[in-house]
């Protein structure tokens, strides 16, 4: 066993920021305040419902992750956030039409008391949106100055211990880092310039630093996956997370994946393409915007599958990823995998996915354990990019020079791993006892 690290009791009101009152962000607040009034299940959700193994196996210790780690009770949570339009999130939630109306009018007064602070927000980097619920301010500095204020107040009002932020907002146009975002007084000196290198999920990403506040990146953003952000959350130790939940198609491609390989089955070629009604897939339909979701999504085979160390069978297969805006079939997006795989003597195979999903209802359980595992990881004084939570996105942010890991299975025993560290129980690899042939190879 290891020493249990000292982490700081969940005590008192969890504030969780959501910057995007659309479909995601209105599915996390209204499931979890069903989830807390007995009304629904928090499917989906590793806090909420799941198990963690402690010891060797002939023991039988397997708590509930929620009974063995300190985390925020769902009936401390308060919300709050911004949004470029001004509905209250029962507005939003009624328009975004992932929950049944019966499920949002449940929840009806808590969800209207929510009304969106005034958003930092250009059409410069989501061209297909526009809004009436916007800041105004002489420059990126004086807008994030303006965020602060919004943080501090609504934690003063709202009696807050301890602030999460998560940003649900639409994805930006594609932005590569650049000199400005080299260290902390590069990325001010160009937010005083009103550099378009800074777009405003970086302004959010500022304010929520300067206050210590823990911030979450659901969206493939750039944000803080930049040197200034991350340095600055590791000296001052604050957790940061990103990018892009895992849902969907990405998430069975994680799922499949590391599957294929460990059997050292060949890959010729994986073309997926999806058809999405709400206003993402609106959003994503814009070049700028599709390419940079288009850049997260297909960083994940080349990871699992390892070209370079197996030439042989992924040295040339075609990844190809498409999204195409179809507003009928609104949130309840369709997924077509089609997928050319070869075998013994390189005799071909072919494997089909059509995956009708649900997108925020993937997403929203991923949302709420990011919020609770970032907070458990502020008390725990664990600063900087938060690799253990690989496991819920589809671009993991790592420290610079690694290279992250996408196998769902690696992920998930990442994370487990640094609950039982932090508890100081003793770690698992399953080596010795169990043998997962793709272990070895990492
Ligand atoms: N739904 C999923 O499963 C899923 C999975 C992975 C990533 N994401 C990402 O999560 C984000 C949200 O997805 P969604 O389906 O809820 O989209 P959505 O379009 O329903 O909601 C986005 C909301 O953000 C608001 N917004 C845009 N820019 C803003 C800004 N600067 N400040 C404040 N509010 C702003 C919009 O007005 C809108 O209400 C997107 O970037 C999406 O790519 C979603």
């Amino acid at each position: 066993m290891t020493e249990k690290r000292h982490i700081a009791p969940a005590r008192g009101r969890l504030g969780v920021l959501v910057v995007g009152y659309g479909a995601v962000g209105t599915t996390l607040m209204a499931g979890t305040m069903l989830v807390r009034r007995g009304l629904g299940r928090p499917i989906g959700s590793l806090t909420q419902m799941g198990t963690i193994r402690l010891g060797k196996r002939t023991e039988g210790r397997v708590p509930a992750i929620k009974d063995f780690v300190p985390l925020a009770d769902l009936g401390d949570v308060v919300f709050g956030g911004w949004d470029i339009f001004p509905d209250s999130a029962y507005e939003a939630a009624l328009k975004a039409s992932v929950l049944r109306r019966e499920h949002v009018d449940a929840v009806r007064e808590e969800l209207e008391a929510l009304r969106p602070m005034p958003a930092v927000f250009s059409r410069e980097y989501v061209r297909r949106l526009d809004g009436p619920n916007v800041k105004k301010g002489a420059s990126w500095w004086d807008l994030g100055q303006q965020l602060v204020e919004d943080i501090e107040r609504f934690r003063r009002d709202n009696h807050c211990d301890r602030l999460v932020l998560i940003w649900c907002a639409s994805t930006e146009t594609f932005l590569a880092e650049g000199p400005q975002h080299q260290d902390l007084a590069a990325l001010e000196a160009a937010m005083k310039a009103n550099d378009p290198a800074v777009p405003p999920s970086m302004v959010y990403a500022w304010a929520a630093l300067k206050t210590r506040t823990p911030f979450i990146n659901g969206a493939p953003n750039l944000t803080v996956d930049v040197p200034a952000v991350m340095d600055w959350a590791a000296a001052e130790k604050v957790p940061i997370a990103g990018k892009d939940f895992k849902t969907g198609q990405t998430l069975m491609k994680t799922i499949l994946a590391p599957g294929l390989k460990a059997r050292l089955l060949g890959l010729l070629g994986w073309y997926s393409t999806n058809i999405l009604g709400n206003r993402d897939g609106e959003v994503l339909d814009d070049p700028g915007s599709f390419k940079t979701k288009e850049e997260s999504k297909l960083s994940v085979l080349a990871t699992i599958l390892q070209p370079d160390r197996y030439p042989d069978l992924y040295g040339s297969f075609h990844h190809v990823v498409r999204i195409n805006y179809y507003p009928p079939r609104g949130d309840n997006k369709e997924g077509w995998d089609n997928i050319d795989i070869f075998g013994w003597l390189d005799y071909p195979m072919q494997i089909k996915i059509d995956f009708l999903c649900r997108d925020s209802i993937l997403a929203a359980p991923v949302a709420l354990d990011l919020v609770l595992f970032m907070d458990l990881a502020q008390r725990a004084r664990m600063g900087g990019v938060q690799e253990w939570l690989s496991f819920y996105f589809k671009s993991p942010m790592v420290a610079r020079g690694l290279y992250p890991e996408h196998d769902l299975f690696i992920q998930l025993t990442k994370l487990k791993n640094t609950l039982r560290y932090l508890m100081g129980e003793d770690l698992i690899t399953h080596l010795g006892t169990e043998y997962y042939g793709y272990f070895d190879e990492k």
